[in-house]
């Protein structure tokens, strides 16, 4: 049991040879990161043995504590004796774990900040257990100990931290709290709920992509094709991803479901070897394949309002929401049909960003955003043509700028606009006075400043404006005609 003080050799030796290895790992986290893609099978066989060889270490490392306390409290020495054992056995393990952590991170197509987080965390969980160690054999097992106490509060800190980074890498961010009970989630606060949509914030609700079918891909799917895992390369966590496919090529061909991939493993027997979600995940009802189904046939669209969907399938009405307005169909029919050309021309040369806003109406909506950068000054003018039909706009994340302004402008009948990270600045704001109708504008994240707060006031319909992140501070004197509609 004195193993320390019989063979201080050992001791050496086992520091050196782990402080080596640390730096082989060190090495190979740096210059073979998890990339996103998916290396060598053997790989991800010798790494899917991570979650099992990760319990080892860290149930081993908590021992350490209880060993310290129980050993001084009861008068125990053999507890004592054997923390020394344990902070070898714990660091070997951690190692261990590290590697084939590693090995499951490069093989299985991992990338992204909670993968980093997590194994960096690991990483460190390993050190801090080795630095524990040299500190106990330096300070001697009874030895004055306070510095070592600290930094064995550390490990454990760090051991949670790890094991919640990793618990979000294989049920989702929100696992913790997704199944909290209601009452609970009320007293501490925490927002959002195990039915709502997880990370969509930035998809349009307004939209059917946004309001009914990424909120599917969220809850169950994003977990393996999400920003940290991309399993055959495949993202489906935002509408720009979902369309460009995976590895493979395109996942969703546009009106023919039957020959999308994506709906071809969904729709897939259960225990096939393909179905999706892999792994035995809890699978999509059979309302939810509907609506993707009816969604893939409608032409993939990411403008089709939410409220315009009696799609048709195979002889079948799937019905989302529809809106039985009081409407003249004919009146609508000849208005579409005095900009038809227009809007097909427009339609061909920016696929899938304006279309109607329903079934029944002449109106237009327009998203950009899911073209990032891609969209800029140069893409909005071929959109001016159809200024005046177009009532709702999403330009958030693009590259546009204060040079779109006057576009912008032509759009009179606007009801509701984001602009949020985007360049623009007052500038925008501006020239923005001849937006009577608009109702909901969002300059969140852009270099709006306080100068334009007297600017939105002209603005007789505006109800919201989403300004946080602005260079307007939050305790702004705001003029009255604003109170209440302005967000941060
Ligand atoms: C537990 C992890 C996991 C979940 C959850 C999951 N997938 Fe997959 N998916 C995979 C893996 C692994 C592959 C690659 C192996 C294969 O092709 O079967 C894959 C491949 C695919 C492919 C084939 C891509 C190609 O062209 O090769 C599609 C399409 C797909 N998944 C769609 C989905 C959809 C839709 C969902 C949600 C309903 C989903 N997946 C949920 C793990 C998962």
């Amino acid at each position: 049991m004195t193993w320390s003080v019989r063979n201080p050799s050992a001791h050496d030796g086992f520091a050196a040879a782990s402080f080596l290895i640390f730096l082989v790992l060190l090495a190979l986290l740096l210059f073979a990161p998890p990339d996103g893609i998916e290396h060598a099978p053997l790989l991800q066989f010798v790494g899917r043995f991570h979650p099992l060889s990760v319990h080892f270490p860290i149930a081993v490392l908590l021992l350490v504590p209880l060993f310290e306390i129980l050993g001084r409290k009861r008068d125990s020495p053999f507890l004592l004796a054997s923390v020394d054992l344990l902070l070898c056995v714990a660091i070997c393990g951690a190692i261990v774990a590290a590697v084939l952590g590693w090995c499951l991170a490069r093989g299985g197509g991992y990338s992204g900040p909670l993968v980093q987080q997590h194994m960096w965390g690991g990483v460190l969980v390993a050190v801090a257990a080795w630095l524990c160690w040299l500190q106990r054999l330096r300070a001697g097992s009874l030895g004055p100990a306070r510095l070592y106490a600290i930094m064995l509060v550390g490990t454990v800190t760090l051991v949670s931290f790890t094991g919640y980074r990793g618990g979000q890498l294989s049920h989702g961010a929100n696992h913790l709290t997704q199944f909290m009970p209601q009452q609970l989630r009320r007293l501490l606060e925490v927002s959002g709920s195990r039915h709502g949509a997880m990370n969509s914030a930035d998809e349009s609700l307004a939209t059917f992509y946004g309001a009914r079918i990424q909120p599917l891909f969220e809850g169950h799917c994003v977990t393996c094709h999400g920003p940290a895992k991309h399993k055959a390369n495949l993202r489906l966590d935002t509408y720009a991803a979902v369309m460009r496919g995976s590895k493979h090529g395109p996942v969703i061909k546009a009106g023919d479901p039957k020959g999308s991939e994506l709906f071809h493993r969904i729709t897939l027997p259960p225990d096939d070897d393909d179905f999706m979600p892999a792994a035995n995940r809890r699978p999509l009802s059979s309302s939810d394949v509907k609506l993707i189904e009816a969604w893939i046939s409608s032409g993939a669209s990411h403008t089709l309002a939410v409220d315009a969907t009696a799609v048709v399938t195979a002889g079948q009405t799937i019905v989302a929401e529809v809106n039985f307005q009081e409407i003249d169909a004919n009146a609508v029919a000849k208005e579409r049909a005095a900009f038809a050309p227009i809007l097909s021309q427009v339609q061909s040369r920016l696929p899938n960003v304006v279309g109607y806003q329903s079934r029944t109406s002449a109106d237009l909506v327009l998203s950009a955003s899911w073209l990032g950068a891609k969209f800029g000054d140069n893409e909005i003018v071929v959109l001016a043509p159809l200024s005046e039909r177009i009532v709702a706009a999403d330009f958030s994340g693009t590259a546009i700028t204060d040079r779109s302004a006057p576009v912008l402008a032509a759009m009179k009948k606007l009801r509701q606009l984001r602009l949020a990270h985007t360049a623009i600045s007052d500038a925008t704001i501006l020239e923005l006075g001849s937006l009577d109708r608009l109702e909901s504008l969002s300059v969140f994240d852009t270099g709006v400043s306080a100068s334009s707060l007297s600017l939105f006031a002209r603005l007789s319909k505006l109800q919201h404006v989403y300004a946080g992140q602005t260079r307007i501070a939050a305790n702004t004197v705001i003029p009255p005609q604003l109170n209440g509609k302005l967000v941060f």
